[in-house]
C-alpha cells in the first residue's frame, strides 16, 4: 500500500508539472482529491478492508498525501494565475495609442532673472553668497551704520521675530557677513528674500528679491561704481540702455546714489509702468561708509569699496513689460508658463 501511494504522490507531482492553466490545475485537483472518485479518497474509503495492522499508517500516510497534493496545486494555482494577469496586461497594452502629454515645469520667472544676473557678474569674477533670511538686529541695522532711532528699524518696516531677531528687510546684511569673514579684496553679488509689512498692492509685496553688490580693495573709486553698474545694465536690458545717477542717501554709504534706467517698456516716452516720466529707479548704490569699514575691522584708511542693491521683481517686470508684482506669486500657470 505504502508504495501505492508514493507512485501516486509521483503521478500527482507530474500532472501538475504538465498543467499549463488554472482549468488544467483543476482537472488535476478532482482527480485526486475530488469528494466523489478522487483517488485519494479512495484509498481512505477502503482502509477498512485493509488487515488491522496497516489501517492506521496507511490512513496517516494518505492524509498526509493529501495535504501534501494540496499545497502543491496551491503552489501551481498562484504561479498561474500571475502569469494569466501579466499575459491579460501585455494584450491590453495598445502600441497605437497616442501618447500621454506630461506638460515640462521650469524656472520661476524670478529665478530665471537672478540666475542671468549671477551670470553677468560670474564673468566680473565677482563671488556669489548667500545669508539668512532669519537675522540678528545687528546684521540688518548696527553694524550697517543705521541709528537707532532710523526709520527703517520701526515696527512698521520691519517684520520682528523677538529676542532681537528680524526678517531681515534687505540683503546688505550679507555685506557684513562677508566682511566678517572674508580680508579685502572682495567681490561678491549676494542674491536672496527680504521682508517688509508693505501694504501688498502691484508694486508691493510682503516679500521679494534682492542683489546685493560689494567689492573692497586698495583704490576702489566712484567710476568704478558706475562702469560696474554701467556694465550691468547694458548687458541686461541692452546696450542702448539710458542710465540716470541722483543723489541719495543711506546710511552705509557715502555717497549714495540711486539709478534709474530709461524706461525699458515705451524707451523713455512715458507709459503706466514708468508712471510717464520715462525713467525707472532700479537700484541704491554708493560707497562703502568708513563706519563699516571700522565695524568689521577693515582699514578704512587703507581700502575703499562700492555697494549697491537691486529689486529682482522690478528688474523683470521691466524687462516683460509686467505691471503688477502680484502676478510672480500666485503661482497662476497661465502668467508662469509664458517665460
Ligand atoms: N539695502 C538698500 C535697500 O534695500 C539698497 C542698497 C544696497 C543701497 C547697497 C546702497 C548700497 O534699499
Amino acid at each position: 500500500m505504502q508504495e501505492g501511494l508514493s507512485e501516486i504522490q509521483n503521478q500527482a507531482k507530474d500532472d501538475l508539472a504538465k498543467a499549463e492553466s488554472l482549468d488544467a490545475v483543476e482537472q488535476v485537483r478532482t482527480r485526486y482529491l475530488g469528494r466523489k472518485g478522487g483517488i485519494i479518497n479512495e484509498i481512505i474509503k477502503a482502509i477498512p478492508g485493509l488487515p488491522p495492522e496497516q489501517r492506521s499508517s496507511t490512513g496517516k500516510s494518505a492524509n498526509m498525501l493529501k495535504q501534501e497534493i494540496s499545497k502543491w496545486i496551491e503552489d501551481a494555482r498562484v504561479k498561474l494565475a500571475d502569469k494569466e494577469q501579466t499575459s491579460e496586461a501585455k494584450e491590453m497594452f495598445d502600441l497605437s495609442l497616442p501618447g500621454e502629454h506630461k506638460p515640462y515645469g521650469h524656472r520661476h520667472p524670478i529665478t530665471q532673472t537672478i540666475d542671468e544676473i549671477k551670470g553677468i557678474f560670474r564673468k566680473l569674477c565677482f563671488d556669489i553668497e548667500y545669508g539668512p533670511e532669519v537675522e540678528h538686529e545687528y546684521y540688518n541695522f548696527d553694524a550697517l551704520n543705521i541709528p537707532a532711532d532710523h526709520p527703517s528699524r520701526e515696527d512698521f518696516d520691519t517684520f520682528y521675530l523677538g529676542n532681537k531677531r528680524l526678517l531681515r528687510s534687505q540683503t546688505s546684511t550679507v555685506q557684513i557677513r562677508v566682511m566678517e569673514k572674508k580680508k579685502p579684496p572682495i567681490r561678491m553679488i549676494a542674491p536672496g528674500k527680504v521682508f517688509r509689512p508693505d501694504t501688498v498692492d502691484a508694486r508691493h509685496a510682503s516679500m521679494f528679491h534682492q542683489i546685493e553688490g560689494l567689492t573692497v580693495d586698495e583704490g576702489v573709486s566712484f567710476s568704478d561704481l558706475k562702469y560696474v553698474l554701467t556694465l550691468f545694465a547694458q548687458s541686461y536690458f541692452g546696450q542702448d540702455v539710458k542710465m540716470r545717477f541722483r543723489p541719495s542717501f543711506f546710511p552705509f554709504t557715502e555717497p549714495s546714489a540711486e539709478i534709474d534706467i530709461s524706461c525699458s517698456i515705451c524707451k523713455g516716452k512715458g507709459c503706466s509702468v514708468c508712471s510717464h516720466s520715462g525713467w525707472v529707479e532700479v537700484l541704491g548704490a554708493g560707497m562703502v561708509d568708513p563706519n563699516v569699514f571700522e565695524t568689521v575691522g577693515y582699514d578704512a584708511e587703507k581700502y575703499t569699496g562700492f555697494a549697491f542693491g537691486m529689486g529682482v521683481e522690478r528688474l523683470t517686470m521691466l524687462r516683460y513689460g509686467i505691471d503688477n508684482i502680484r502676478l510672480f506669486f500666485e503661482n497662476d500657470l497661465r502668467f508662469l508658463s509664458q517665460f
